[in-house]
């Protein structure tokens, strides 16, 4: 974040607390901080009792072998039972669970009854494939009621999925089936978006040929929904039209539970690194906190709510609060597929009004863009339903933190900024609504249960009010088990730097800053990790994208401020001299653009991209990209005296300025 927007967030003054109607009807009241305080593991061990288990748990948290975590290991539960079955054998099988919005303007809904009926049928199609307990399963879809179906069919046979967000490409693809060893994929011909159909199965097509050289994929099988109607290849024997295999499928399936400690699913995310971490996700612990925190933090009344969140399911968000989260506490919801101003600008607000959405959760990126246009699109719909705004994956900036509760809102609905991550798998801090008195920018509080700490150098806490950097420090319900096939990294990433003596604090990468009040207000990454839109980068990993295209000798990456996407992706880029002179500096600028897109995704497309002839590299080699990062946010350069060439910085600004 730059300078200005922190000061600006650390000079807001202003305060709403909640109306004395929504304080009266809150979920939460104060007491659940105490008695989380009194005896935190009697409170976990209280919330995941709110579930259904095929067996009991006694023991709430093990933690003799830290940092790897064991919460109500003896007990057995069934993730998809608790959000389906349960519900229907409760009475509430004929509340509308998905209302679901084809971006084209077709729409479908299902009950819980109905929803339930599916995924049995799915889990039946699964198993059919030989699918069982353990298996990994890659789900690479649009935003369509499969994507939900399918994600819930894999758990509950005990299977793990492993979701890969629809815009990333075949390589990326590829990468994360190898892996995780994928047996299955799930995907469709194509998706919505932007008033076009995007082919998905293509990209599966290529990620699972065998490349040069490479041993061929573990994936035996491959179920197609059809959703685009777009000509897609068919491999004979391996593809499979969902729609058929469900049809053919039996309709009943019994759920079983499985240990509490069953891997549930392993989701992709950037570190700092080049290649992509696979986060390993467990069921008990997982859901007793994604729905514990959805109930709370948005102050769900099931019984009358209608909740969107925005986030696609290939994000941490859509896993624990489109999927997990809401399903467990028999929320009704909308699902939409496309974007939010196709055909229309107003198209969000739009669906609002359509369903009466009370409680909406969205990136600040999306409040940003929005802002922009300005208030008369969303001025045009009636948004009067709404009650709890949400806002996740960025800091806020108070000025959208404002226009959100002022323009969306009606100036009146509580906002609740929630920080958390892919590894924590459900929101560690957040305002509660009906309790907190909100400050625009802050996310505030960690929920009860938490517990987190701003250290400063030498792992200490820091003296309100004082910036530091954000650890948890104790052990948590949905905490990652670990990377995929990777301990070490898992040790190393999060629990070396401020663990020690036997006291283990898990390192977040975010700065934080404490006020006075004990509030806590994100900073940013402090890692080689990139915040876009709310998505995470690694600068490394584009690095290497970049690095790999024939006409690259060398390449740095910087995330540089951008007033609509929080960052944005910027890079130097040094041409083979053998190369320098076979195209001009625009069209190499284009060519690489779109090379990494290629190779990642459109998200990690360079907004950017300068060549230049030098990097500045310290005396050991190592690039300084705090300087380059100067360069690109337009700032004056700063200490340039470790450099090994101090000429560096001016060969570069003179080229690009
Ligand atoms: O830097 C923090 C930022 O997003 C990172 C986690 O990214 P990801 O694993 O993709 O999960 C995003 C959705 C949970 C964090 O390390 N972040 C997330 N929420 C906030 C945030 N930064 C500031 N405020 C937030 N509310």
């Amino acid at each position: 974040m730059s300078t200005n927007s922190i000061d600006s967030l650390l000079s807001e003054t202003r305060r709403f607390a909640p109306s004395a109607e929504f304080a009266e009807h809150s979920v939460a009241d104060r007491d659940i901080y105490d008695q989380a305080k009194a005896d935190r593991l009697g409170f976990w061990a209280d919330r995941a009792r709110e579930l259904h288990w095929h067996e009991p748990f006694t023991e709430t948290l093990d933690w003799s072998n830290p940092p790897f975590a064991k919460w109500f290991a003896d007990g057995r539960i069934n993730v998809a039972y608790n959000c389906l079955d349960r519900h229907v054998i409760a009475g509430n099988g004929d509340r509308v669970a998905l209302h679901w919005e084809g971006e084209p303007g077709d729409s479908r809904t299902y009950t819980y009854a109905q929803l339930t009926a599916e995924v049995k049928r799915a889990a039946n199609v699964l198993t059919g494939l030989g699918i069982g307990q353990g298996d990994r399963v890659a789900i690479y879809l649009p935003l369509v009621p499969e994507a939900v179906i399918s994600m819930l069919a894999v758990a509950r046979i005990g299977a793990v999925h492993s979701v890969i967000f629809g815009g990333f490409s075949a390589d990326s693809i590829r990468s994360r089936v190898a892996d995780a060893d994928a047996r299955l994929v799930i995907t469709a011909d194509g998706g919505w978006r932007k008033g076009k159909v995007f082919p998905l199965k293509a990209a599966v097509d290529a990620a699972l040929a065998p490349a040069d050289g490479e041993e061929p994929t573990s994936v035996t099988d491959v179920l197609v929904v059809r959703r685009g109607e777009n000509v897609i290849d068919w491999v004979d024997g391996r593809d499979h039209w969902w729609h058929e295999a469900i049809a053919d499928a039996e309709p009943e399936h019994e759920a079983q539970g499985f240990e509490a400690e069953n891997p549930l699913f392993i989701l992709y995310t950037s570190g700092t690194t080049g290649k992509p971490k696979g986060i390993l996700h467990t069921s008990g612990g997982y859901l007793t906190q994604a729905a514990f925190t959805h109930k709370n933090v948005f102050d769900l009344h099931p019984e009358t709510d209608v909740y969107w969140c925005t986030a696609d399911v290939g994000w941490i968000t859509g896993h624990s609060y489109v999927v997990y989260g809401p399903l467990a506490n028999g929320a009704t919801q909308v699902l939409y597929e496309g974007t939010p101003d196709t055909p229309h600008p107003g198209r969000w607000w739009e669906i609002i009004q359509k369903y009466g959405v009370s409680i909406f959760y969205t990136a600040p990126t999306a409040i940003r863009s929005f802002m922009k246009i300005g208030r008369q699109v969303p001025n045009e719909f009636d948004l009067s339903s709404l009650r709890v705004l949400g806002s996740v994956g960025e800091p806020i900036n108070p000025e959208a933190w404002i226009w959100y509760r002022d323009v969306i809102g009606g100036g009146e609905t509580p906002i609740v900024d929630t920080w958390w991550q892919t590894e924590t798998g459900a929101i560690m801090i957040s305002a509660l609504p009906g309790i907190t008195e909100a400050k625009p920018g802050s996310a505030q509080t960690p929920i009860p249960g938490i517990v987190i700490d701003v250290l400063g150098d030498g792992g200490k806490r820091v003296d309100p009010p004082h910036g530091g950097l954000l650890v948890v420090s104790e052990p948590w319900p949905s905490m990652l088990r670990g990377i995929w096939g990777d301990p070490d990294r898992f040790i190393e990433t999060y629990w070396s730097k401020f663990s020690k003596d036997g006291v283990w604090k898990y390192f977040a990468g975010d700065g934080a800053h404490v006020d006075a009040d004990g509030d806590i207000t994100l900073l940013g990454r402090v890692d080689d990790v990139m915040n876009v839109s709310g998505h995470r980068l690694s600068t490394t990993e584009i690095e290497s994208a970049l690095v790999s295209h024939t006409i690259v000798a060398e390449a740095a990456v910087v995330g540089a401020a951008d007033d609509a996407t929080g960052q944005a992706v910027v890079a130097f880029v040094i041409i083979k001299s053998n190369q320098a002179d076979a195209q001009t500096a625009d069209e190499a600028s284009a060519i690489l653009r779109s090379h990494v897109a290629d190779r990642i995704g459109a998200i990690a497309r360079p907004k950017k991209i300068f060549i230049v002839a030098e990097l500045p590299k310290t005396r050991s080699g190592k690039i300084m990209r705090r300087l380059l990062q100067d360069v690109a946010e337009g700032r004056a350069v700063g200490d340039t005296t470790t450099l090994a060439d101090t000429s560096v910085m001016q060969i570069i600004t003179d080229k690009i300025r």
